[in-house]
């Protein structure tokens, strides 16, 4: 399938057929994952495949109880391994200059003055699974699958369903099936209305 009819194709699943996801389809969408482009090619990236039935339960009760969730075949876990907190790195650290050049020294300083320090530290790193996460996506929707992006999660919760170490936390869930129903239509905003050109 060609890369703009998968755009256009992608909405997403919060209902699923009894269909099961293969292992190869899997396979194809970590892959698409892993080739995901990422600041200094840092990939400080994990993906979880989960199958199990009560653990899919766990997750969706702690993504807000959308217990759809636990309905799909698969639910991906998006993680993002939580390197050491910009507070403890020495000043010439290239990741600490990049951010202090794009949000400021002393918003830096404030985020990371928070007594819990991983929590500062996950803050920090809620992007990381974003664009592995949607080449996941698109690579699903070439097999004529769907899935969801859900973001209303207890990161810590969910983190500790799955066992994870203390450096990998999970920040999104992804569950992915066959859809059972077609989306229903949706408004996107029209090119002008997302666009400028040179200064505003
Ligand atoms: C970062 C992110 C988090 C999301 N979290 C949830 C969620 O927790 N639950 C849910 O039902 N949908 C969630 N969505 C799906 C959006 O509601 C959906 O993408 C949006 O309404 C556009 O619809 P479409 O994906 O069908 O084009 C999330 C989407 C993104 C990108």
């Amino acid at each position: 399938m060609e890369i703009m009819e998968c755009i256009k194709k992608r909405r997403s699943a919060r209902s699923f057929t009894n269909q099961d996801v293969s292992d190869e389809v899997i396979s194809e969408m970590l892959e698409a994952a892993r080739l995901a482009p990422s600041g200094g090619n840092g990939q400080s990236w994990m993906f979880g495949v989960v199958r199990d039935d009560s653990l899919k339960k766990q997750l969706a009760m702690a993504a807000g109880e959308q217990m759809w969730i636990a309905q799909a075949p698969v639910v991906l876990a998006l993680c993002a391994v939580l390197n050491e907190d910009l507070s403890a790195v020495e000043e010439d650290d290239f990741g600490l200059i990049v951010n202090h050049t794009r949000f400021g020294k002393e918003f830096v300083d404030h985020v990371y003055s928070y007594p819990d320090k991983r929590m500062a530290n996950i803050f920090w790193n809620n992007g990381v699974p974003a664009i592995p996460g949607e080449h996941m996506f698109l690579r699903a929707v070439s097999f004529g699958l769907s899935a969801c992006w859900v973001g209303y999660l207890d990161v810590r919760k969910a983190s500790e369903i799955l066992n994870l170490p203390e450096d990998i936390v999970c920040l999104y869930l992804m569950p992915v099936g066959y859809a059972s129903s077609e989306a229903k239509p949706i408004e996107r905003k029209s090119i002008e209305e997302i666009t400028f050109v040179d200064r505003w």
